[in-house]
């Protein structure tokens, strides 16, 4: 499905009609089906909604830098449209960097909050130069740039290395350029983390390549209603690596949210 929100066509998709709104946003270069086998199989009690982010899988991808606020943004545009005024929002990587966009900017409209192998922090020098380099290559040799550098760093099971491949070589070279940019220039959220007062859970996967795992054990300390799921065997992708333990993670949150435990 699309809407136009925030002066662009948003995809989405949405998986239950009834119970409670539960946005997924995924990762960089990636879409919204990263996460449809293990929100079909484990988390079919909620409303789940799956928005390709701004220049990622049938979103439209303009020109420009994508911060995370604007991210943020066109994702409280999707929940008004939909009628939803209140959702539990959790991202994977860059997608928990826009959720705390969105915990900064929308906290009365926040249930509960996911970060998946995410981070608060921003960017360090080498890191941000790295990011520039990527858009260089990018215009140079277009997405394929990025499915070779970041596809073998998010998992080490080949079909998902392959399958993230196939996804990161379809996004347009826009939407890569403009959301390399909003990553670099992010701020660092950490100071935000210790006003979040909503149920809150961090992911991370003993394995990742990406997040350091200290570094989430710590986010999850900072919250003050977080708690900290460390999964063994698991890089940076464990809605794929395995969907049943974060899917637990993820029912266990909500739970919380409705006060159920
Ligand atoms: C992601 O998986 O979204 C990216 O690795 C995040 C990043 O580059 O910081």
């Amino acid at each position: 499905m699309k809407v136009e929100v925030n002066g662009i066509e948003l995809a989405y998709d949405i998986l239950g009609q009834t119970g409670h709104p539960l946005v997924l946003i995924h990762g960089f270069g990636l879409d919204h089906t990263i996460w449809m086998d293990m929100a079909s199989k484990y988390l079919r009690n909620h409303r789940v909604i799956l928005p390709d982010v701004r220049g990622h899988g049938s979103s439209d991808a303009p020109e420009g830098v994508y911060k995370m606020s604007l991210l943020a943004k066109d994702i409280a545009h999707l929940l008004e449209y939909l009628g939803i005024n209140k959702a539990s929002i959790c991202g994977h990587s860059m997608g928990g960097y826009i959720t705390l966009a969105f915990a900064e900017n929308y906290p009365e409209r926040l249930a509960g909050l996911g970060l998946i192998s995410s981070r608060s922090n921003s960017d360090s020098k080498e890191k941000k130069e790295g990011r520039y380099q990527m858009v260089e290559a990018v215009q140079k040799r277009g997405s394929i740039a990025l499915a070779e550098s970041l596809s073998p760093r998010l998992t080490d099971n080949e079909t998902l290395i392959r399958k993230a491949y196939d996804l990161i070589v379809q996004t347009p070279p826009l939407g890569i350029i403009g959301a390399s940019k909003g990553m670099a220039e992010r701020p660092d959220r950490t100071s935000l983390l210790s006003r979040i007062t909503v149920p809150a859970l961090v992911v991370a996967g003993k394995d990742d390549q990406i997040i350091d795992l200290d570094d989430a054990r710590k986010m999850a300390h900072v919250l003050p209603r977080g708690k900290f799921l460390a999964i063994s065997g698991v890089g940076h992708m464990p809605m794929t690596e395995a969907p049943a333990a974060l899917a637990k993670g993820l029912n266990n949150l909500i739970s919380r949210v409705k006060g159920m435990n």
